[in-house]
């Protein structure tokens, strides 16, 4: 039987590879859970070197669960697996790499700020709607996206929530390279393999010193939740979640003052 999140371990690399295929890869709860448990794994044991994320063809990641939004909306809380998630990312001691094919919206774009190496195809659009839905940027991609790709880019991004495609996402140093989708397998178990062979010690030395203090970055995620859920709380994000579930567009002519 399939599951939404698919752990698999060769030659020395974890995929994780998202499974909803129903859902375009939305993320709920239970599959944070497992991505957070993956990554905790790979920093125990010692016959993990490096985990890759992917998707599924034509859709890497549809952000999260609109639906679980509404929930979080009606109970008032962000779901902790979320924040366990994200400060997981940022923990991680090994090296992260994404595999991009198709859909990465919401964090299926953000989790590429804590990737070390990222790839997509031709056809990967990486778009984040946080506005749109009424919410807030998170995953510290509001300091992340502008130190990486300038003020002016990450407002386009984060904030207008235009779709960057893949030679964009690469131009602005969200990806390493763009491949064709029938290459993008091999080019990235190339890159996981290379890692798997380096001397892991200096490996870890060199990540932790190219990534940097981490502490403003684990102090965003959290003043980021903090907006995320008020935001969520509010009229405008329970008008977006509806919409969208009810699939017609959001009205939000009576929040304007
Ligand atoms: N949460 C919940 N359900 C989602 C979802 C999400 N983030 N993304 C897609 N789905 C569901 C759709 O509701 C649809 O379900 P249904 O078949 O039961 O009606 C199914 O996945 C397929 O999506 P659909 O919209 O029909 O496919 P599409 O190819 O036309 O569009 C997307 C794909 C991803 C562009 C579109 O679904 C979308 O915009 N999703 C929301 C993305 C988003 O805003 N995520 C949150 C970011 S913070």
């Amino acid at each position: 039987m399939s599951t939404p999140v698919e752990i698999t371990l060769a030659g020395g690399v974890q995929t994780i590879r998202l499974n909803r295929p129903d859902k375009k890869n939305a993320l709920t709860l239970p599959m944070y859970q497992a991505m957070t448990e993956a990554l905790t794994a790979a920093d125990a044991d010692p016959a993990i070197a490096v985990s890759v994320f992917e998707g599924l063809p034509g859709a890497f990641c549809a952000g999260n669960d609109i639906e679980d939004f509404l929930g979080f909306a009606r109970s008032g809380e962000l779901g902790a697996p979320i924040l366990a998630f994200l400060r997981a990312l940022v923990a991680a001691r090994k090296p992260l790499i994404a595999a991009v094919d198709g859909l990465a919206i919401g964090i299926g774009t953000t989790l590429l700020f804590h990737c070390d190496l990222a790839f997509a195809t031709p056809n990967a659009v990486f778009k984040t709607p946080f506005v749109d839905l009424a919410l807030v940027p998170e995953a510290a991609s509001s300091l992340l996206a502008p130190r990486l790709m300038g003020q002016a880019r990450a407002f386009e991004l984060l904030a207008l929530g235009a779709p960057f495609d893949a030679a964009k996402a690469e131009r602005v140093g969200l990806v390493n390279a763009v491949v064709a989708a029938d290459d993008l397998s091999i080019t990235v178990a190339r890159a996981a393999l290379a890692l798997a062979q380096k001397p892991p010690g200096a490996l870890a030395a060199a990540r932790a010193l190219i990534r940097g203090d981490t502490v403003d970055i684990l102090a965003r995620i959290d003043q980021e939740a903090a907006e995320f859920a008020a935001r969520l709380r509010s009229g405008e994000a329970r008008e977006a979640f509806t919409a969208f579930l009810e699939k017609r567009k959001p009205d939000f002519s009576r929040f304007r003052g």
